[in-house]
């Protein structure tokens, strides 16, 4: 017997309803609205306010009150005092002026226009238009002098023309290839940069987002399903100055205390407390600097949060002050799927407060994860997120200061791979669908977390690591790229992924070094650890069952090289602390693609396995087996091989030689470095001094070094340094100067080494100074002198660390 549904709609051939998308027709008119403007269209108005003159929102409504209020915690509004443009109204158009742009919007069209003071084209949006079914979508006009940046983490190469993405965060285990369109994070911001300039477009919608750059030949589009189309345009002309503004919108990170910059170590899993204690001992035997361990999954009572297993780990504090004694830090992992179990306190807390994640029905939502079925905690609402926190004591007791956020895209283990898109998210009163706030889950859960320990751990600072994340993750959590695999072609993805997670304003980040899946070999690992060596996060991470990858497991030529590269970071720990204080002032990444110093050079707009750390070390990782030699391109200026001396003048390519210990690096000549005696972890006490590292080049450079406690917030109340070198040339000889340009810590009472490489004159003699035996100024309680190195062409001059001081060197 038949039933009705023998004549379901959706069977019929007959249903499938071209339906042109929707639009907001003619601009009719202009108001103000507090400090924004609405311009009125036939069918849809769009809100404008000028947050600063060079950084604008334009925001789609419907109806007569639009919505103020930023759409997502991405956005510091707190931070921008609006400005009023000029407006004019000509019989095609409005416009808007302010000292950094035009806007025009055309009445006829709709179509918005972005042009700089003088009249050059920066931006063109044809059409934004809508279906019934509640997707937005604007076009965007490129062109053939069109690159693309940003997007967060993606693979494929470092510019995104032709690539088209989604933002939808999602727990690819694999494959991670360049068709693959979402990952873990998503950031909505795409940096676009033509002949004319750089701008950003920050599409604020924790929904799923589209970023088209390949579909039509001359333009592309940003679009979302649901929610608002929500836009900031971000105005450059240079790509720093977007990343600067899209910064101060979402916010920076504060400084991470300074072990979280050290080398981590990690598996999944050390097994038990003996295998992490050996590992910790392993490390100190080896002289192998390491600051933390991870914990993974297996150190849990079958994978409930916040527990130890007691048969693995019977003696949590036991271990703890041990790896205290041997300077080791330990970081858990804390997945947010709470295990469906009656008898387990924080399930049964969780569901008597209603704080897990439900159906409009009130139905709880229980997914499959690592401990089976699980609730998840419903990190939109602030009291969840207060008691989440809260419960990290149990790790805060025992001197635990980071967590490992992970899993919380979140990862499920079903169809779609994670929670039900019709979950209702409490969202402090103001509910949504999961559909509609997906993206935003990870980054509140790093927010409860980081926000709750900085409360617990009275003045000092946390470290949060994340899996997933949103717009303004930077302000919680460092990220790492997820469960790549121990492929060469991963290590060298992970140059521009890495690359464009700075560029969307996430400093602190890094892949799995040697890869997490699959299986590492001693030179993969040699030459991941070079490169990852010099990579904001830097953590080795291998998946269970994998051949083991600590640096000493396949034997002493990969353990000497990966020692070599680790110390390195040690001893440029100033110079990667300084670079961090100034993405924490400026937003700059610390890993920077070429292009984003030198944007006007067109041979580094895509490229993508060379990277500067800062701004004056070049940095060209061999990412192929069995490779001696690889092309390396110098781009303006002079650049020093770090590891010969030899000078190249830019712009060219070069073929470097690079046996398997030598990763290539060139520094810029005028470049400043400043290096610390070598520490095993970096909080080790060892000799205050600091060596200067100086590239003169025509006699002048400059660098400078930021200092704080490294531990607690006191930097915020100025307990801080800052120390500015500098050379100049003068009569034929150099002038040397240092002064403090901020003193706020307790006196180092230590020395400076100085080195003045290439000086390009021989010195006769240092003002105030006596001349000492080579070979006496180099250790740590020489007396103030100077000596030259005549094989390096080195001088070397050793003083007290005074407020500040000139130094004439006669030639
Ligand atoms: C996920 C993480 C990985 C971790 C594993 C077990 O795959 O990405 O880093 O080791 O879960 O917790």
């Amino acid at each position: 017997m038949q039933t009705s549904e023998t004549i379901h709609p959706d069977k019929s051939i007959d249903t499938v309803l071209e339906v042109a998308p929707k639009a907001p027709g003619r601009a009719a008119r202009v108001t103000e609205l507090d400090d924004s403007y609405v311009i009125h269209g036939q069918h849809a108005n769009l809100l404008l306010t000028f947050l600063e003159c060079g950084l604008f929102r334009i925001k789609l409504f419907h109806g007569n009150k639009p919505e103020f209020k930023a759409a997502t915690v991405a956005v510091l509004s707190e931070a921008f005092q609006p400005v009023k443009a000029d407006r004019t109204e000509s019989p095609e158009a409005f416009e808007f002026r302010t000292s950094a742009l035009r806007l025009i919007v055309e009445k006829e069209t709709f179509a918005l226009t972005v042009q700089t003071p003088e009249g050059e084209l920066l931006m063109k949006q044809p059409t934004l238009s809508w279906t019934t079914r509640g997707s937005l979508s604007g076009s965007y006009v490129m062109g053939t002098d069109s690159h693309f940046y940003g997007l967060g983490e993606k693979t494929s190469f470092l510019d995104k023309r032709g690539e088209r993405y989604a933002m939808w965060n999602s727990d690819v285990f694999a494959p991670h290839v360049p068709e693959i369109e979402a990952l873990y994070e998503s950031i909505p911001l795409l940096i676009h940069m033509h002949q004319t300039g750089t701008y950003g477009l920050f599409l604020d919608n924790p929904g799923r987002t589209d970023f088209d750059m390949r579909t039509h030949p001359d333009l592309f589009t940003i679009q979302c399903t649901t929610g608002e189309y929500d836009l900031y345009f971000i105005f450059g002309p240079q790509p720093k100055d977007v990343v600067g503004r899209y910064t101060k919108l979402t916010g920076r990170i504060s400084m991470p205390p300074k072990w979280s910059l050290g080398y981590h170590q990690s598996r999944y899993s050390y097994m038990n407390q003996q295998e992490v204690l050996e590992l910790a001992r392993t490390f100190r035997e080896r002289n192998i600097p390491c600051d933390v361990i991870h914990l993974d999954i297996h150190y849990m009572d079958q994978y409930r949060v916040f527990t130890f297993d007691k048969d693995r780990f019977p003696d949590p504090e036991g271990m703890m002050a041990e790896l205290k004694k041997l300077g080791m830090r330990i970081v858990p992992i804390v997945d947010p799927g709470v295990k469906k179990d009656p008898k387990y306190p924080i399930y049964r807390e969780g569901i008597e407060n209603g704080y897990f994640c439900k159906k409009l029905e009130g139905e709880l939502f229980i997914g499959d994860v690592w401990p089976g079925k699980s609730a998840f905690p419903d990190f939109t609402e602030d009291a969840v997120g207060k008691w989440w926190g809260e419960k990290h004591k149990f790790y805060v007791d025992l001197g635990i200061t980071g967590i490992w956020n992970d899993m919380n895209e979140p990862a499920v283990f079903n169809e779609s791979k994670t929670m039900d898109l019709d979950v209702i998210h409490g969202n402090n009163g103001d509910s949504k669908t999961h559909e509609e706030l997906h993206n935003l889950y990870g980054m509140m859960m790093s927010k409860a977390t980081f926000e709750s320990l900085r409360e617990q751990l009275g003045g000092e600072r946390p470290f949060v690591l994340t899996r997933a994340g949103y717009s303004g993750v930077q302000r919680y959590a460092a990220v790492w790229t997820g469960d790549n695999r121990s492929f060469w072609e991963h290590m060298a993805m992970a140059i521009p992924m890495v690359l464009n997670l700075g560029l969307s304003g996430i400093p602190f980040t890094g892949p799995d070094i040697g890869g997490f899946a699959h299986h590492s070999t001693g030179q993969l690992l040699a030459r991941w650890t070079q490169m990852g060596a010099l990579f904001p996060f830097c953590r080795n991470h291998s998946v269970i069952d994998s051949v083991r990858q600590e640096p000493w497991s396949f034997g002493e030529e990969t353990e000497a090289i990966c020692r070599t590269y680790i110390e390195l970071r040690y001893r440029w720990m100033p110079v990667l602390y300084t670079l961090f204080h100034e993405a924490s002032r400026t937003g700059m990444p610390i890993l920077r693609p070429l292009v984003l110093e030198y944007p006007h050079d067109p041979q580094v707009t895509n490229l993508s396995d060379q990277f500067l750390f800062g701004s004056s070390v070049l940095v060209a990782p061999v990412y192929r087996p069995d490779t001696e030699h690889r092309a390396v391109y110098i781009p303006e200026g002079e650049w020093i091989d770090y590891w010969s001396g030899e000078k190249h003048a830019g712009p060219k390519h070069i073929l470097a030689h690079a046996p398997l210990h030598i990763m290539p690096m060139y520094i810029k000549a005028g470049a400043i470095l400043a290096e610390e005696p070598l520490k095993q972890h970096a909080d080790e006490r060892t000799a205050a001094s600091l060596t200067w590292n100086i590239y003169a080049s025509g006699g002048s450079s400059e660098g400078t070094v930021y200092e704080d406690d490294g531990i607690t917030y006191g930097y915020e109340q100025g307990a801080y340094n800052v120390i500015r070198m500098s050379t100049e040339a003068a009569d034929g000889g150099m002038k040397l100067a240092w002064a403090y340009e901020h003193t706020g810590l307790p006196d180092a009472d230590r020395s400076f080494l100085i080195r003045i490489k290439l000086a390009g004159f021989v010195p006769a003699a240092v003002e105030g100074l006596q001349r000492l035996e080579a070979g006496v100024i180099d250790r740590e309680q020489s007396a103030a002198g100077w000596t030259y190195d005549e094989a390096a062409g080195e001088i070397l001059i050793r003083t007290a660390d005074t407020p500040q001081q000139i130094l004439h060197i006669r030639a």
